[in-house]
């Protein structure tokens, strides 16, 4: 679960936040044992969703013609975390709920930033060294 150079879009912001989102997934198999699971699951939910938004942002600000088809990949994903979080709270055994959830944001993130986000940096970068020029 580790955030490899494979990963980079070469979009700063959103590079940096990718590695923050893996670093949490992390910790959240780290504390399984600490007893600080739920912080980490809501710093994570807060930092998902920010994510997203700044994302968001820079496809609208740069008229991404593929903006709404993305938001709506990230707001799936958000619907598919909030039912994991919902089934943590519910679990009587909560450490395969956490497995769970750090090897589905990993994978989800795998697989979005790879196709989705990567398409995005290649659109917003050709952008911007457009309009520098
Ligand atoms: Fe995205």
């Amino acid at each position: 679960m580790i955030w490899t150079k494979s990963l980079e879009t070469g979009v700063p912001k959103i590079d940096e936040q990718h590695k923050e989102l893996f670093r949490q997934a992390d910790n959240l198999v780290d504390k399984t044992q600490t007893g600080r699971v739920e912080a980490t699951l809501n710093f994570l939910k807060g930092y998902v969703a920010k994510h997203f938004s700044d994302e968001e942002i820079l496809h609208r600000v740069s008229g991404y013609p593929k903006a709404d088809f993305h938001k709506k990949l990230h707001e799936e994903f958000s619907r598919a975390l909030r039912d994991m979080f919902a089934k943590y709270q519910a679990a009587a055994n909560k450490q395969p709920v956490v497995l769970t959830i750090n090897s589905a944001v990993a994978a989800w993130l795998r697989e979005h930033i790879m196709k989705h986000d990567k398409e995005f940096a290649v659109y917003y970068l050709a952008k911007q060294a457009g309009t520098k020029k």
